[in-house]
């Protein structure tokens, strides 16, 4: 694990006078977001020692820094996953850069299969909490005592209730619930699916829930957007796909985009 300084050097060093208040991670398919960003300074992961490697498939790997409806941000625009080299702890290095550069909130995108009927592709779910199914923690290796991190309350209920006026302002349809990482890269088993819907699990994907570890140890309050591209394992009467995850996230990423600049809006019509 590689410590944040030396890229937040290298930021500070392209670009002085950002002072990014809100991070954001756009998670597969919702990349373009970054277009909102005006002014834009954009590094390449691959120039940012500790970030995973830019150019994955669906992942493009940059730092956007610049502001959204008034408000600096820093977008991290693509993030690497677990399954890619079974390294937990694969997007520790740029969250904890995010606390670096002073952002005060993290807002996290990802994709989902949803295990609930109310919540059909193309919509989007807000989450509550979540189940680690991976058994393993971005923390591994880390000796000092604040690794015991409290993951109560980890999705910020103040900032849950900003997304959810935010999604009502859009006559945004909010779904909440309960996701579970589990480590993929294979999609879950229909058991699998079953066994966390008896745990009380709303959603289900492969990401997110490192992140949000990293973040509540790096006391950042946080809040996370599902966009659900598929009804989960065994519920779904279709195969399932990464095509599949890459063609419905775009589906809901108008949703996501109006929420998020809602947010962003209005946090800057306070200053
Ligand atoms: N399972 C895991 N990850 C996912 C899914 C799913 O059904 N859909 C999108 N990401």
């Amino acid at each position: 694990m590689m410590s944040a300084k030396p890229a937040v050097a290298i930021i500070r060093s392209k670009a002085a006078e950002r002072q990014p208040k809100v991070g954001i991670i756009l998670g597969s398919g919702l990349g373009p977001f970054a277009d909102q960003v005006e002014n834009q300074t954009v590094i390449s992961y691959n120039d940012l020692p500790g970030f995973p490697d830019a150019g994955v498939e669906g992942h493009a790997g940059h730092l956007v820094l610049g502001s959204v409806g008034g408000t600096q941000v820093a977008v991290l625009q693509g993030r690497a996953h677990y399954y890619e080299k079974g390294q937990a702890d694969v997007m520790r290095t740029p969250v904890e850069t995010l606390k670096e550069l002073g952002c005060e909130t993290l807002l996290l995108t990802n994709a989902a299969g949803s295990l609930v009927p109310e919540a059909q592709p193309g919509s989007v779910m807000l989450l509550t909490d979540h189940i680690n199914f991976t058994g393993v923690s971005p923390l591994f290796g880390h000796s000092e005592r604040d690794r015991f991190v409290d993951m109560t309350n980890a999705y910020d209920l103040d900032l849950s209730n900003i997304m959810r006026q935010a999604a009502k302002k859009n006559n945004i349809k909010l779904n909440e619930g309960v996701y579970a990482w589990c480590c993929g890269p294979q999609f879950e088993t229909p058991a699998e699916i079953n066994a966390l819907k008896i745990l009380g699990v709303n959603a289900v994907g492969m990401s997110t829930v490192p992140e949000v570890i990293v973040a509540r140890h790096s006391q950042i309050p946080l809040c996370a957007l599902s966009i659900i591209t598929n009804l989960a394992a065994g519920i779904s009467t279709s195969a399932l796909s990464h095509d599949q995850t890459i063609r419905v996230a775009k589906l809901g990423e108008d949703a996501i985009r109006e929420i998020l600049m809602t947010y962003l809006n209005s946090f800057s019509d306070e200053q």
